[in-house]
């Protein structure tokens, strides 16, 4: 299956897909985690996203879509792949609709984990305390916040209109969520994806 995992930050969507991704032999290609890796290993990627993540801000659509685009040319997203954070924005939705297109390889579902903002806010703070994420300082966690009701939410309506956006319930004990997320995906591949 060819899937997204859309939400705000926080919404559980890093948690779920490692979940989604072993039971449907997915690659999981995390935008934030391969952005993360290359500014901890400090590449030129890594130096360009750094201070732009720190401020809780996206990096330009232009390095984005290269970058995932560059990764499903890999040979294990030849058959499917679970996408975490892209596309964040509605440039970013159309490049990928038109890359997916000329491949002849269309998108299955796009999962939107839906959250209370408060809980949110709760969760990042917890992570922050917990792991130190850079930008799980409390007003970065409101730039992205912010940036998401912006340029993200947008997104929404873009696949709705497609007949791709699956509603998932976040709320609750990481378990049941997961247990809703399959329940979703199963039905979604049992109709014909
Ligand atoms: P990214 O890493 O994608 O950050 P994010 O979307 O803000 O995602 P998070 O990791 O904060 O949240 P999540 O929904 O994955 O939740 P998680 O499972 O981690 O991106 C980071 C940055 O990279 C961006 O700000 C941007 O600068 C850049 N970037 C990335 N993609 C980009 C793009 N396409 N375009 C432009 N820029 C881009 O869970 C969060 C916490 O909650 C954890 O502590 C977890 O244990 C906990 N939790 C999870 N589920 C539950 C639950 N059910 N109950 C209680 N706690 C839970």
């Amino acid at each position: 299956m060819r899937l997204v995992l859309l939400g705000p930050p926080g919404a559980g969507k890093g948690t779920q897909a490692v979940r989604i991704a072993e039971e449907f032999a997915l690659p999981h290609i995390a935008t934030g985690d391969i952005f993360r890796a290359n500014v901890a290993l400090e590449t030129p990627l890594g130096l360009q996203a750094k201070a732009i993540m720190e401020r809780g801000e996206l990096v330009s659509d232009e390095i984005v879509i290269q970058m995932v685009q560059d990764r499903l040319d890999e040979e294990d997203a030849m058959r499917g792949f679970l996408l975490d954070g892209f596309p964040r924005t509605v440039p970013q939705a159309e490049a990928f609709e038109r890359f997916l297109r000329a491949r002849g390889k269309p998108l299955d579902g796009v999962l939107r984990f839906d959250v209370p903002e408060d809980e949110l806010v709760a969760r990042l703070h917890g992570r922050r305390t917990l792991e130190g994420r850079a930008d799980d300082e409390a007003q970065v966690i409101a730039n992205r916040l912010a940036e998401y009701r912006d340029k993200t939410a947008p997104l929404e309506a873009f696949y709705r209109d497609r007949g791709l956006l699956v509603e998932i319930d976040a709320l609750g004990p990481v378990d049941e969520v997961t247990a809703r997320t399959l329940g979703a995906l199963r039905a979604l591949e049992a109709a014909g994806a």
